[in-house]
């Protein structure tokens, strides 16, 4: 098949145009990256505030379990004793992780000794110091980090999100049933 020249002009503006339009779609845009973070580890998603503890009935190296952001996810509550990232609290060293390990889901354990959360089941470990990342064994991810806000007020600690993806997740927030 000929195509005349008028024809062809025409069809290969509206392939670059198609392309065009495709392309803003596809490619990385700088201007909504920025929008989307704006709001670290809450990806969009409608996280519950939820009331963990007071930092005054904390004691260096003691976890504290609590569930976040539902009942069926397990996390834990830590008082470090020193100044660590991403810590709350007066002293800035309240963190809390989920404790689903990453590789397979098992509980991974505290450990104060070694400032680290171990998992029984393959043995990884992960630096509660370090947001959650991992140092030796199998799993391939950091602990999900559970975000906290502190109210000096009334010492009390919240939950308002997560930093990464629970064990066995396709988003941290289950839909509803
Ligand atoms: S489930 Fe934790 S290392 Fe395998």
């Amino acid at each position: 098949m000929k195509l005349s020249r008028r024809r062809f002009l025409a069809f290969t503006g509206t392939t670059a145009a198609s392309a065009a339009t495709l392309g803003d779609s596809l490619l990385f845009n700088p201007a909504r990256a920025a929008e989307s973070s704006q709001q670290p580890g809450k990806v969009n998603l409608d996280y519950p505030t939820i009331p963990v503890g007071k930092a005054g009935d904390l004691r260096v190296g003691q976890a504290v379990s609590f569930t976040y952001p539902d009942s069926s996810s397990p996390c834990n509550l830590i008082k470090t004793g020193r100044e660590t990232r991403g810590g709350v609290g007066p002293d800035s060293d309240i963190v809390a992780y989920s404790i689903l390990c990453t590789h397979m889901g098992c509980p991974v354990v505290y450990s104060a000794e070694e400032r680290t959360f171990k998992c029984p089941c393959h043995f990884s470990v992960f630096d509660s110091e370090l947001n959650g990342q991992m140092v030796s064994g199998q799993a391939t991810e950091s602990l999900p980090r559970i975000l906290l806000s502190y109210r000096a007020s009334d010492d009390s600690i919240e939950a308002v999100g997560v930093e990464g993806l629970i064990y066995g997740r396709q988003a941290n927030i289950l839909p509803s049933a």
